[in-house]
């Protein structure tokens, strides 16, 4: 499953064969791009990024890595080969062959899922968009930038199903994906997480690592998903959603890692804001805990649950 990078848009499901959906997308595209010049990461249009890019789904060498501008990366559609004999797991449809197409009866839902799952993407890449102003670190920037370039192949991962297998509702779903805007007061994003602000590193370490895990999950079951083109759409994505994971993961690490250091060398077991170990640079355990109740808080609800926003 080769990807054809020769097409406007980067794909591998032969979308040159349908001609509709081909100009459905050409015709989204322009709005993507003014979306991201507008509201991706701030003053980076000119910078030359070292960016690894999808050549191929395959697990062996899936990706390519040079230096591209942002606004020049290879945005596109890639899904996991298709298994012809794949057949449903879960449910009372266990058995029957996996849904090719949309089946009637859950239209609706199904839309429903792709559409909160997709709106989440362009949203984290709104509320990271400060975020290059003040990296602590060249290394830094290069895995923010990653994170949101992939971030906005997700979205385009969701609005090819969108225009791809729900007709009109789908066309208007996919403008409405960048006319919501996170923290908009009157248009904000669907769910609340995606509405609060990212406006330091320590939050953004801590939202790659509950929220992106978050989103790791969810997008673990869409996996399973019946509806076979879904399936497959999130396998790929969670291919590269496990590098965002690696983000948080050891970025929070280091500032835990960093603060425990300082508290040794200082000899200072005060953790407090102005007798600890920030007079010396670091992050103070109590700040850690106080940013690691927060998002773990918003991201527990993004599970869902009779009250979940
Ligand atoms: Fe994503
Ligand atoms: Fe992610």
């Amino acid at each position: 499953m080769k990807i054809n990078y020769s097409e406007k848009i980067p794909n591998n499901v032969n979308l040159s064969s349908d001609r509709r959906l081909q100009r459905a997308l050409e015709r989204w595209q322009p709005g993507y791009l003014k979306w991201w010049d507008e509201l991706g990461p701030e003053k980076s249009t000119g910078l030359e990024v070292y960016l690894r890019t999808a050549v191929s789904v395959e697990k062996e060498g899936w990706a390519h890595f040079d230096y591209v501008k942002m606004p020049e990366y290879r945005w596109g559609i890639f899904l996991t080969p298709s298994d012809s004999d794949r057949t449903i797991n879960f449910g009372i449809h266990k058995g029957q062959p996996a849904w090719q197409e949309v089946p009637g009866e859950y239209r609706s839902e199904l839309r429903r899922l792709i559409v909160t799952q997709g709106d989440t993407e362009p949203a984290s890449v709104e509320q990271q968009r400060l975020l290059g102003k003040t990296c602590p670190s060249l290394y830094d920037l290069r895995n923010l930038f990653q994170v949101n370039v992939e971030e906005g192949r997700h979205l385009w991962a969701m609005v090819y199903l969108l225009q791809g297998y729900f007709g009109r509702d789908g066309r208007e779903e996919a403008e409405a994906m960048l006319e919501r805007h996170s923290g908009d007061p009157d248009k904000p994003r669907i769910l609340e997480a995606f509405n609060e602000e990212t406006p330091d590193w320590l939050s953004y370490f801590m939202f790659t690592y509950f929220t992106d895990r978050d989103g790791n999950f969810q997008l673990g079951s869409l996996a399973e998903s019946g509806f076979d083109p879904l399936s497959r759409t999130c396998r790929f994505m969670l291919t590269e959603e496990a590098h965002h994971m690696f983000v948080g993961e050891t970025g929070v690490g280091r500032i835990v890692q960093r603060a425990c250091d300082l508290m040794k060398d200082h000899k200072t077991e005060n953790t407090g804001a102005t007798d600890g170990v920030r007079q010396y640079g670091g992050i103070d355990l109590e700040t850690i805990q106080k940013y690691l109740n927060f998002h773990f808080s918003v991201s527990t609800d993004l599970f869902g649950q009779e009250l979940s926003t």
